[in-house]
């Protein structure tokens, strides 16, 4: 890696632990107005801070995201296909490197669908990508997209996994499942998880301490973040798991913890403003 791409790597990756906190919010891309993400700048705005990075389009960046931000940007860049299209995997590369470059994105990532009708589009599509990444230090992440009719095992998301890395993805997103460690071993760059659909707070902590204890590199989670009750406390138990060696029960008791005493300053706040108007 030159200077550049191992610059835009660490921001994503950190160095000193080599684990990730990647928020997403790209899921619109494909899905329109997800629940809790029907106003991305609301949902975004309080979890800036406690994010390691932020996945999204370059839409939802311009305007939901302030410039002066410093968080790093993981760049969407595939698409064109939505949920009520005629397949989901017929994707392209939608956005170009030269704004991805004036976007300041220290990442770019891309879904592939491997098995699927289009999966030599898409395979392609992360090749292209690669190559422009490599030519302008912009590191890029593999998704990798299941379809419904795929099964989530070990066998077909290593699988899918090894072929991002050998066509040069740098990073590689995926679900966790049984047998993860065969996925990672299988793997020669990170690999960090998708959060799914979402759970009950204390399962998807135990989801984020099962992965990253059987050789995750981190999250890049999103509705079990800002679906849940309270998505400050969930993001900073999560963080908690992946850079502070939290086990579940202890993550889920900050999450607890946090979740009381936000929702008293919440019940403060209110009081304090029914006072002032009275
Ligand atoms: C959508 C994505 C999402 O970013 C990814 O699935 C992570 O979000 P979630 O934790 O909600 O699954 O790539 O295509």
């Amino acid at each position: 890696m030159d200077w550049g791409m191992k610059n835009r790597f660490s921001r994503i990756i950190r160095p000193e632990n080599e684990r990730c906190v990647m928020l997403a919010v790209d899921h619109g891309y494909f899905l329109g107005p997800t629940e809790k993400l029907e106003n991305p700048r609301e949902t975004i705005q309080p979890l800036l801070k406690y994010a390691d990075s932020l996945m999204l389009t370059r839409g939802v960046l311009r305007t939901s995201v302030i410039p002066e931000s410093n968080t790093p940007i993981v760049l969407r860049v595939s698409g064109g296909s939505s949920i009520v299209g005629e397949d989901l995997s017929k994707e392209t590369i939608v956005t170009s490197i030269e704004e991805a470059l004036r976007l300041n994105a220290s990442c770019l990532a891309l879904s592939i669908f491997v098995g699927s009708k289009y999966e030599f589009q898409t395979l392609k599509n992360l090749s292209r990508l690669v190559n422009e990444g490599e030519k302008y230090g912009i590191p890029v992440l593999a998704v990798t997209a299941v379809g419904k009719e795929m099964t989530r095992d070990a066998r077909y998301l290593g699988l899918a996994c090894r072929v991002a890395a050998e066509l040069g993805a740098h990073l590689v997103k995926t679900y966790y499942c049984e047998d993860f460690t065969k996925v990672v071993d299988g793997c020669p760059v990170p690999v960090i998880i998708a959060g799914g659909k979402k759970l009950e707070e204390k399962e998807a902590l135990k989801l984020t301490f099962d992965a990253i204890s059987n050789g995750a590199s981190g999250v890049d989670m999103g509705r079990n973040i800002w679906q849940s009750e309270n998505p400050v406390a969930m993001i900073k138990a999560v963080r908690a798991i992946v850079h502070d060696n939290h086990d579940v029960e202890s993550a889920f008791q900050l999450y607890e913890e946090n979740s009381r005493s936000n929702t008293s300053l919440k019940t403060a706040r209110k009081k304090k403003a029914t006072t002032i108007q009275n």
